[in-house]
């Protein structure tokens, strides 16, 4: 690991440390702006590092340009992007192309292993007024993942983080996700985090594919969410 990304990872070991206390009471938020604060300064933490959610093996971060060939390497699967719903990467430009679109997505991050961050394997997002969106409260959650690392826990993780994040520190109250009928490995992660069933819908238009499937539609509530981590 390069030193720069030690600093980092010492960061953020330290900020959860002041994360616990301030969850348990043992400290108020003004000491814990003042902690954290002295934090950034003293180790000169960029606004890009602080913009990352690190769980127990992965680090969410926002996407570099750069990040173009690891993109392409895992989206030019169809097994990738068909069940989302868009069609498979052509070339590393059209991967740049999605980059500099989910730069300008405020909670659109890349999923990267802990031991390896310059390397993106999948992608995660709290999309903000979607067709789900009754409100300025709700959003919703999507992602994918590099066919080699399925089956690893890797985006239940992933959510977990990005819904507490959602909830406590951007204020949503009502979470979206839906997947396309057959999409079982979608299904069972949803099932996982704490999503609930809500309806059908039978004519759900894929506009990039050009196509018409069906969506089975979830939610998970702040209070259900607060409920299942209390
Ligand atoms: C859906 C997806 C994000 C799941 O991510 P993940 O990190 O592999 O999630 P999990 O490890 O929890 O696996 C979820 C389920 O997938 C299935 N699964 C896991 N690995 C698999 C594999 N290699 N082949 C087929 N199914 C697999 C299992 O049923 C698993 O459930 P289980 O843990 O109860 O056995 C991932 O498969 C993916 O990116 N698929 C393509 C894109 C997509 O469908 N995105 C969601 C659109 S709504």
């Amino acid at each position: 690991m390069e030193e720069r990304e030690k600093i980092v990872e010492l960061f953020y070991k330290q900020k959860e440390t002041l994360d616990n206390f301030l969850e348990r009471d043992a400290i108020s938020k003004e000491q814990y702006d003042i902690s954290l604060n002295g934090l950034i300064t003293k180790m000169g933490i960029t606004n890009e590092e602080l913009d990352r959610i690190v769980t127990k093996r992965l680090v969410l971060r926002k996407w570099r340009i750069e990040d173009a060939p690891s993109m392409f390497k895992y989206a030019s699967d169809p097994a990738v992007g068909i069940p989302c719903g868009w069609p498979a990467h052509k070339d590393i430009e059209e991967s740049k192309r999605i980059i500099n679109m989910f730069i300008n997505h405020p909670y659109c991050y890349a999923i990267c292993l802990k031991e390896d961050i310059d390397h993106p394997i999948g992608c995660i997002e709290l999309n903000l007024k979607t067709s789900l969106c009754r409100s300025e409260d709700e959003c919703e959650l999507g992602y994918w993942l590099g066919k080699p690392y399925w089956g690893n826990g890797y985006v239940p993780e992933a959510s977990k983080a990005l819904l507490k994040y959602g909830f406590e520190v951007l204020g949503y109250n009502v979470i979206w996700c839906c997947y396309h009928d057959g999409n079982n490995k979608s299904k069972r992660v949803q099932e996982k985090i704490g999503f609930e069933y809500q309806r059908t819908d039978d004519n759900y238009v894929v506009v990039q594919l050009n196509t018409v499937r069906i969506a089975h539609v979830s939610l998970l509530t702040k209070e259900r969410w607060l409920n299942l981590n209390s």
